[in-house]
């Protein structure tokens, strides 16, 4: 299936926009762990119209990060129309997502994310509106519904295509539902089914299998992953191992994860203009990163009390020497 921008893989693994996680350093650290195409974090228009300083900041983007794309999200089809038009001048980026998705109760109250399920009028003025304020291609991410009732991915994702989206990925639930249930993969097969233009499918990968049962059972031409890839970037390269019939490469031993998440710290240090700031931020990842370690919750609690990036390797050279030394005796 040909995408609207130029990806070196025929089926293309996605890290998926996620608001204080999908941020450059950890999309530059995705894409060297194997994900073919990253996006941003969601951004809203107005405040992008409005040349809001943070939310420019938040779209600095490295070279080795492209493929990106920069996903925007609001109900204002001209507001969303001149984001896209700057996003377009001043960042370059291969593509502009639109967010259709967001269940955040501050998002959907003024329409925007998955607020927009609501009229999909609404949605295709919004897509058509984006479209003639870039030379970009414009994509898609919904989810199947504003609620129960109102349920019905492939009338949706067809009227996105109608208003000229380029590409469409589906996370199979409801707003409703926000991170409850299952992600319904039968619809992202439904859906692959209707339209023509690519369909990304999304939803409850946690592993490099998961991720392979899910494009094979729905024949989506590209897979994304949003919390699978938390403190286990490598989830990418594993899956396209599987994906090519060889054998999954085992996750890394403690000492290289623990060189992985400095690794990722360092790139946030330099990225981040406040350092103490981007340090606490830095904390979820660290959890994610110990996450079933031996001894991970006493590591835990020390990773989430700095303050500085500096601390963080001083506490894994301990917890590693504490292993190597009473190696019976971590965990107990
Ligand atoms: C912390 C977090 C932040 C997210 N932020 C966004 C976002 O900014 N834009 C978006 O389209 N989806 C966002 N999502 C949804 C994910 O992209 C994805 O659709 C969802 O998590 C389901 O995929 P998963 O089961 O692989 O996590 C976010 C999800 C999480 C967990």
């Amino acid at each position: 299936m040909r995408f609207p921008f130029p990806i070196d893989a025929e089926l293309p693994l996605y890290l998926a926009p996620m608001a204080g996680v999908s941020e450059s350093p950890f999309r530059r650290l995705c894409r060297r762990f194997g994900a073919d195409v990253v996006v941003t974090e969601f951004l809203s228009a107005e405040a992008i119209r409005r040349e809001n300083k943070a939310t420019l900041a938040k779209l600095r983007f490295a070279a080795d990060e492209r493929p990106i794309g920069v996903q925007i999200f609001g109900a204002d089809p001209a507001g969303m129309g001149d984001a896209a038009a700057l996003v377009t001048e001043v960042f370059e980026p291969e593509f502009i997502d639109i967010n259709f998705g967001c269940p955040v109760k501050k998002v959907v109250r003024r329409n925007g994310g998955s607020g927009c399920l609501k009229d999909l009028d609404l949605v295709q003025t919004v897509i058509r509106s984006v479209a003639s304020h870039t030379h970009l291609p414009v994509t898609v991410k919904i989810r199947s519904g504003w609620s129960e009732e109102m349920r019905d991915p492939v009338t949706i994702a067809l009227r996105c295509q109608d208003a000229g989206a380029r590409a469409l990925a589906l996370h199979p639930r409801t707003r409703t539902q926000m991170y409850s249930g299952a992600a319904r993969w039968e619809e992202i097969a439904a859906v692959v089914d209707a339209l023509d233009i690519p369909v990304i499918g999304n939803g409850d990968i946690k592993t490099a299998e998961d991720a392979v049962r899910l494009q094979r059972g729905t024949g989506c031409a590209a897979v994304m992953i949003a919390r699978g890839s938390f403190g286990q970037p490598w989830i990418f390269d594993q899956t396209r191992a599987l994906l090519e019939g060889k054998p999954k490469p085992p996750a890394p031993p403690v000492e290289e994860k623990f060189a992985v998440a400095v690794e990722h710290a360092k790139m946030a240090e330099q990225y981040e203009p406040d350092p103490r700031g981007a340090a606490i931020e830095f904390r979820k990842h660290l959890g994610w990163y110990v996450k079933g370690l031996p001894g991970s919750a006493e590591l835990r609690k020390r990773l989430y009390a700095v303050e500085s990036f500096a601390e963080i390797e001083d506490i894994f050279g301990e917890y590693l020497a504490g292993e190597r030394s009473e190696p019976v005796a971590v965990g107990v």
